[in-house]
Order: structure tokens, then sequence, then C-alpha cells
């Protein structure tokens, strides 16, 4: 059973270390990437020194076998974007089938926020060991939070937050998924720095493109927001908030960070959160939930329990 907010161990007894992560789906088994944060957080809270990205295999989504750290902190240059004092946030990896390529795409700025940039890794193996490439500042803006998402024929985006958050852009990926295509969109231009939107999560349903950010206060949790478009450039159409029951304005205490298509099935998502603890944040937790459309919008109900049977249940609603 998915128990979000709960402890989640690997198949070796250790709680799982992938923050802010994502997952990518291949032969039959699941890829989870995310964060390593298992070392201090340091006194004033909210910052642990980069330790690298993690990677967990799966079969069915429940049960986990540790990968090691598949791109790890660079720790004999202290300039390099992986050495430990900077922020490696956000990683999520999508497979190139042209380049026979694993394509790692994250967040890399310094412990102030100011650096903002992209940075990329490629692999031969979706275990890695991942070869840092550069890091980029897209589009020629800053950029914070960020996901990828790949679209049916291949094309690929890179989707972020820019200009302190006042807009995500939204980036066609080159065809080698490696650099970023002049092709791009800012959407939604909230109109004060910090008072616009992060942590984007981006799927597709019928036809659709749906988006779900969450505000921004840090590491407290907010409500998330869904926005819903014919095309990954836009325009994007605000409606609302997926989350229903308890806690709902607050993301269920947790902040978005992907959805899961369930390969296979018709409307069966998973969306997956982070539940901060920024005074101990290798503490954090999972707080994974099931997504549907429901005529035209999102859903995400809260569960203390579930397990995937859940999507298997008769529902009138079901698109
Ligand atoms: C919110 C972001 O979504 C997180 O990834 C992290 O950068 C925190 N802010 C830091 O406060």
């Amino acid at each position: 059973m998915f128990a979000p907010g709960r402890i989640w161990n690997d198949l070796n007894g250790q709680p799982i270390q992938a923050h802010g992560g994502g997952i990518l789906y291949e032969q039959g088994k699941y890829y989870w990437f995310g964060e390593n944060k298992n070392g201090p957080t340091l006194p004033q809270g909210g910052r642990v020194d980069v330790i690298g990205v993690s990677c967990y295999s799966s079969s069915d989504l429940l049960h986990w076998q540790d990968e090691g750290i598949v791109l790890p902190a660079v720790q004999d240059n202290p300039d390099h974007d992986l050495a430990p004092t900077k922020i490696v946030e956000r990683p999520k990896v999508i497979y190139n089938r042209e380049t026979q390529s694993y394509v790692m795409w994250m967040h890399i700025d310094t412990a102030d926020y100011t650096y903002a940039r992209a940075g990329v890794a490629v692999s031969a193996t979706p275990t890695g060991p991942y070869r840092y490439v550069e890091s980029v500042t897209p589009c020629n803006t800053d950029c914070r939070d960020l996901t990828v998402f790949q679209d049916d024929d291949g094309a690929a985006y890179l989707i972020f937050a820019s200009e302190y958050n006042r807009n995500i852009t939204i980036a066609q990926l080159s065809d080698d998924y490696l650099t970023i295509k002049d092709v791009f969109t800012k959407q939604f231009s909230y109109p004060r720095r910090h008072e616009g939107r992060e942590a984007p999560a981006m799927f597709k349903h019928a036809g659709k493109y749906y988006l779900i950010t969450s505000g921004c206060t840090g590491w407290a949790a907010n409500a998330a927001e869904c926005a819903v478009a014919s095309s990954p450039f836009g325009p994007w159409q605000v409606v609302g908030n997926p989350c229903t029951g308890p806690q709902a304005e607050y993301t269920f205490n947790a902040q978005g960070t992907f959805v899961l298509p369930l390969p296979g099935q018709q409307n069966a998502f998973i969306f997956l959160a982070d539940r901060w603890n920024p005074r101990d944040l290798s503490d954090s937790r999972y707080v994974w939930l099931p997504l549907q459309v429901k005529a035209g919008i999102p859903e995400i109900p809260w569960h203390e329990t579930w397990d995937l049977t859940i999507f298997h249940d008769p529902d009138p609603h079901k698109e």
C-alpha cells in the first residue's frame, strides 16, 4: 500500500532519499530519481550540502531497490556546479530514443539561489553513472524549480520558474534533449517577485496538457494550482486546485514534484509530492496520491493508504 507521509524504506530497510524527484518508466521498470539529502541539515535549517542525485528501481512502484548515487557531488572543485556548497534540486530524467541515452535536467544554484541555472547530465544506462555536461541560463533568463515533459511524438520540453518565479517558461529541448531550442513561451506573468508559481509538474490526458504548480512559500506548504492547454506552449487556462479532502489547501502539507502516467492505463496517474521538513530535510516524506481527470479537471483525493487497484474501481465520472 502507498502510505503518504509515512517513512518509506527501500529494500535494504533504509529510508528512500529521492526528494524533489521524478520517475522514468522504461521496459517494465520504474526508475525514481531525486535529491539525496541524507546528511545533516545546517543549524539554521533549510539546507543539506549537496550529496548527489539518487536512483531507485522498482517493478511495482512500492518496493524500491537502491541503485546508488548516479550523479554524485564533486568534492575537489568548489567552483563546480555540483560542489557540496551548491544547490542541486528537482532532477528529472527522460530517455532519448534517437541517441539511446538518458538525459537528466536539474536546477543548479548557489546556496543563496542567485545563480539560477538549468544543469544537464547524460548516461548510456538509466542507473548511470551520469556525466555532467553543463549548466545554462535557458532562454536567457533565470531558472529555478524545473521539470521536463516528453510528449508522445518524442518532443521534449523544459518547464521552469523564471524571472524570480514571476513566469513559468516552457522551452522545447533540442532533438538530442541536451540543449534548449530558441522556441519558448512565458506564461502566467505574476505581478511581483516570489508571488508566482514553482514546483511544476506536467502531464497529458486525452490530447490536453496539464500543469500543476505550487505557490512560492519556501519549504512551507501552500495550495496547488492546475492549468490546462491544448499545446505545451499554451495558452494556459487556470482550472483551480486539484486536491480534495483534509489539508487540500496545503497540498496535504506537501509540494508537488511530478505526475506519473501509469503505463497501459487510461486516465490513471500518480501525483508525487514532497512533505518537506526544513529542520531535518533528510526526513522529508513522500506524498503519492492517485490522480484522475474528471470532466476535464484533474482530481487528487487524499487517502491514508491506497494501492493501484483504486484505478480499477468502476467510476461513472471516469473519462
Ligand atoms: C521551494 C522549492 O520548490 C524547493 O525545491 C526548494 O527550492 C525550496 N523552495 C527552498 O526554499
